[in-house]
């Protein structure tokens, strides 16, 4: 997300330059279907490249950003060197709350612009997107949605833009720092943090005691699965990568007995190995990627004491037609927690609809 900064120069200067926001590999994707010169008009219905592109959660959380306001593609155009001028008053639009998109595709030098006034593009290859803010539609025109009506999808959405950025930035878990903070501060909400404890975990610890037991939650947020064990009498060590998250668990439950810390899982205290009865993985290993995703893994297994249980709880399918993260798990990538001893009770796919979607809760045992 744009900071306060970017936000104040852009409504003081009227345009603002991110650099380096988008990356090479994608605008030279998009630059192979520029045309030689001239104008090539609404692109985005005929390109998947540039359609991708005008869709993109940090170029579209960049326009709601600017506008305060969730918003739709106007229009979208392919210029060899054209000024910014916007037809918003010819296309109905009764008020001017539209931000122009820029992305230069011919080389990465800083716009010249000047306050107060339009940047020129003249002799630059670029692709103009226009974002126009929902509560001001055109009359005359069907405009293209960009981003999903509901609370819950633009919290998913704020989230995967600080994703996006963090990933770009090669850091593949510095985003959750970022959300868990601007949620402190009111900027925003956990989409994940529904604030009670998980329902399959409650279903499947049901009629059992934890006392004498010690049960490690990975990926704990805001501690509500953690303090669950904790009031069935185990011994819980709970661990988040987000320090604000962990903070947030102390702070919601001062009186806990549940050992919270800040730890990843990627790299785990060496003294936890094969030292937990129960250890709870809930969708943790699905925001992680490639060679991190097999260490998530490897890293949770290794965990169980003799004789422990390992519950696991992941997506199967995207569960709200955006890529990810999260990015959901395939029946092999679940089927390779048992490793080291470990042996599945059980791999089930299930389907419901709080949260919706569709999912795997799988269950491994460590042999005594
Ligand atoms: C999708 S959330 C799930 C949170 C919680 N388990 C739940 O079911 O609501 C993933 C959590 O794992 C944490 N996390 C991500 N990567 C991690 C890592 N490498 N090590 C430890 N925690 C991590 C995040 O900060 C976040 O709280």
């Amino acid at each position: 997300m744009l900071g306060t900064e970017v936000v104040e120069a852009y409504r003081r200067d009227g345009s603002v330059v991110i650099a380096g926001m988008l990356p090479a590999d994608v605008l030279a994707e998009v630059a192979s279907d520029v045309p030689g010169s001239g104008t090539l008009h609404s692109p985005h219905q005929t390109s998947p490249a540039i359609n991708r592109v005008c869709r993109r959660a940090d170029l579209v959380g960049a326009a709601m950003d600017l506008l305060g306001e969730q918003v739709y593609i106007h229009e979208s155009r392919i210029d060899v060197g054209e000024h910014l001028e916007s037809r918003w008053r010819e296309d109905g639009i009764p008020a001017p709350n539209l931000v122009t998109a820029v992305v230069f595709l011919d080389d990465g030098s800083v716009l010249l612009s000047h306050p107060g006034t339009v940047p020129s593009t003249a002799g630059r290859q670029t692709l103009v997107v226009v974002y126009n803010a929902v509560s001001n539609p055109p009359a005359n025109k069907r405009p293209m949605p960009v981003v999903m009506s509901t609370v819950g999808s633009r919290r998913a959405a704020y989230a995967r833009r600080l994703a996006t950025a963090s990933l770009d930035r090669g850091d593949p878990t510095g985003w959750f720092e970022e959300l868990y903070a601007a949620a402190q501060r009111g900027e925003t909400k956990v989409p994940w943090a529904d604030l009670t404890a998980n329902q399959y975990l409650v279903s499947w610890v049901a009629g059992r005691s934890g006392t004498g037991q010690r049960a490690l939650v990975v990926g704990c947020g805001l501690g509500d699965d953690a303090e669950f064990l904790a009031g069935l009498g185990f011994d819980v060590v709970a661990f988040d990568v987000s320090q604000t998250a962990v903070d947030g668990a102390r702070s919601r439950f001062p009186t806990s007995t549940v050992d919270y810390r800040v730890a990843d899982i990627l790299d785990p205290p060496g003294e936890w190995r094969a030292s937990y009865d129960l250890v709870f993985e809930a969708y943790t290993v699905q925001v992680h990627q490639s060679a991190a995703r097999g260490q998530a893994v490897k890293g949770i297994a290794a965990m169980l004491a003799p004789g422990g249980t390992l519950l696991v709880l992941a997506h199967s399918r995207p569960f709200d037609g955006e890529a990810g993260p999260p990015w959901p798990l395939t029946r092999e990538e679940v089927g390779s927690f048992a490793v080291d001893g470990l042996e599945p009770v059980g791999i089930t796919e299930i389907t419901d609809d709080n949260p919706p979607g569709r999912r795997w809760l799988a269950e491994f045992r460590r042999q005594p």
